[in-house]
């Protein structure tokens, strides 16, 4: 087959993402001697990670215990977890977090002067304070230390500004035998060319796909694309209408959905409205601190029985002096809107937040495609069920990302001589430059509305058949337009985002019952005779 000047060195193992799923599992390759290239479509720190605030949860004091770890993720998740997977990251946490402390990782203190031990805060859900958190910045914490380690790697090749547009697998090259990953398009966007790079291994940890909908804590790149080229290249995607919204978004028209941790809760803040009524506790005993689905569904009521913009978080009764220790940047952040958090409630809003569904894995972030891994918020592991307990995200990638990398290295060992194929170029021959962009920035408004207004935190069966159809009409357009024009980066995260909208519809109209993140009017009970268990799409394995 042709291959040319754009098809790169091989790798062995190619990681797409930089966010702690892609770093860690990469650093957990390289410094076991296997040679990774590390390819993100911006600059290696941008993605979700970076902006964590409240921290990773693990049981690291004497008080807690695994069991109590495990039963707070299954009541967060509806009764929808695999038991294997919540044991296994619940009882992997620790040690992962000791790679991270032993990385460099400095996480706050109880006592700054002494040597003293970490402090563990408290989010929704959680029984006991378990969250180990660099103040409440601890994804900037986490994600730092680890590129510097990266970037001087010496097994170590950073690709940035480079998009992955699709994988290659042997059964798209019409290959004999069990179909396997051999490599992925991506698009260079210093070059604005596509470039073909091979691999005996690859790691999918492109994050969520929050960018879906209008209003999101998340950054650009959440674009569910890693989900998308899974799902493409015939990998099945389980739990996608199990849509995360935070409960606590600033309201302000240019914070951009600026997160307020759930620690500002755990650490006494309370959900009131404008006349300083709280009103949590009229809905649940845990009031404040109930799981993330119960809080974002109790204000989306809250506000639209009232007529509200917004809800307020109301932190100004406890100690100045621990609220700058504790919430620097979103102190910060919030003097930039005008308001001193020690003395003022701040406006919230829920807005679309994490990505319980994905590209389902085994335990070692294997897919059904060989040689194809899943880590992070890109797949589906089994562990957050129908709700993610608050700060098992990070935990997840770290305990995935050692067990995947556990399993290559364990692959290369063994099978030295796989052998790489030679792949063909993209083909641009039968595309143009686009005429105008309008068609493209259009669809994009549209389909996030879309998805805001009828696939949002309560659905019904009208809602969910209009964003069908809308989603069916803008896939139409945006296939067409993407098979007549030369390719740009809107354009391949917009039919990313069009896939992930209808596998997100499709999931939630399959789910005729309210459980966890989906509650839909039409079916407002939990109904465990026929919904006891994920929802799985399987894909036509195209040739
Ligand atoms: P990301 O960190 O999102 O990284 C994805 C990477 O993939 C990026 O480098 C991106 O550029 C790259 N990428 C994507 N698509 C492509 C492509 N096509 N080609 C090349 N590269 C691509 N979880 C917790 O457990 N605790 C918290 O305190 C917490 N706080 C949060 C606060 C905020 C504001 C947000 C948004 C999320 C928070 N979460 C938290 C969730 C958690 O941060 C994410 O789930 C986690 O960081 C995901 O890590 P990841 O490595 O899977 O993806
Ligand atoms: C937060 O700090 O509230 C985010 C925690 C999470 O998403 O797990």
């Amino acid at each position: 087959m042709p291959t040319s000047a754009n098809t790169q060195k091989p790798s062995s193992v190619l990681v797409v993402g930089g966010g702690l799923a892609g770093l860690s599992t990469a650093l957990r390759l390289a410094d076991d001697g296997i040679g990774v290239t590390i390819l993100t479509k911006k600059t290696l720190s941008e993605g979700s990670t970076r902006y964590a605030q409240g921290g990773l949860a693990a049981v690291l004091s004497e008080d807690d215990s695994f069991q109590s770890h495990i039963d707070d993720t299954h009541i967060a998740g509806g009764g929808l977890c695999q038991p294997e997977a919540v044991e296994f990251v619940v009882k992997n946490a620790p040690r992962a977090i000791t790679w991270l402390i032993d990385r460099g990782v400095s996480f706050s203190l109880i006592d700054e002067n002494q040597n003293s031990d970490y402090h563990l805060t408290r989010e929704g859900g959680h029984s006991y304070r378990r969250v180990i958190h660099a103040a409440d910045a601890t994804g900037a914490a986490v994600e730092e230390t680890l590129e510097r380690i990266v970037r001087q790697h010496p097994l170590i090749t950073l690709l940035e500004d480079h998009v992955a547009i699709d994988l290659i697998t042997s059964k798209k090259l019409g290959l004999d035998g069990e179909n396997r990953c051999v490599g992925v398009y991506a698009f260079d966007q210093h070059i604005k060319k596509t470039v073909t790079l091979p691999c005996q291994h690859m790691v999918l940890a492109t994050g969520g796909a929050s960018k879906v909908y209008l209003y999101t804590s998340n950054p650009d790149t959440s674009t569910g694309d890693g989900i998308a080229m899974a799902w493409r290249a015939g990998c099945r995607v389980a739990n996608m209408e199990f849509v995360q919204f935070h409960p606590t978004c600033m309201y302000h028209p240019h914070a951009k959905s600026f997160l307020i941790s759930e620690a500002v809760r755990g650490e006494g803040g309370k959900l009131v409205h404008a006349d300083g009524t709280r009103f949590m506790l009229k809905y649940d005993k845990r009031g404040e601190l109930a799981p993330r689905d119960v809080v974002a569904r109790t204000i989306d009521f809250e506000m639209k029985k009232n007529g509200y913009d917004s809800v307020f978080l109301d932190i100004s009764h406890r100690p100045a002096e621990l609220i700058e220790k504790h919430f620097p940047t979103i102190r910060q952040k919030c003097l930039e809107f005008g308001l001193d958090i020690t003395t003022d409630p701040i406006p919230v809003v829920p807005a679309a937040h994490y990505t319980c569904g994905g590209v389902v894995t085994n335990l070692n972030g294997q897919t059904d495609i060989s040689n194809l891994y899943a880590v992070g918020e890109t797949s589906y592991t089994g562990l957050h069920g129908a709700n993610r307990l608050a700060s098992n995200s990070l935990v997840e990638c770290l305990v995935f990302a050692e067990s995947a990398a556990t399993q290559i290295a364990k692959t290369i060992k063994e099978n030295e001589d796989i052998s790489l194929i030679k792949l063909p170029i993209w083909d641009e021959s039968q595309v143009t430059d686009p005429d105008e962009q309008i068609v493209v920035s259009h669809n994009w408004d549209e389909l996030r509305r879309c998805m805001w207004d009828y696939v949002g935190i309560v659905r019904t069966d009208k809602r969910l058949m209009r964003a069908a159809h809308r989603i069916q009409l803008l896939q139409a357009e945006i296939k067409d337009f993407y098979s007549n024009f030369r390719i740009s980066n809107d354009l391949i995260e917009l039919r990313n985002l069009v896939q992930v909208a209808e596998l997100t519809v499709k999931s939630a109209m399959l789910r005729k019952e309210s459980r966890g993140l989906h509650t839909t009017r039409d079916y407002p009970e939990l109904d465990t005779t026929n919904h006891p268990r994920e929802t799985i799409l399987s894909p036509e394995i195209k040739g």
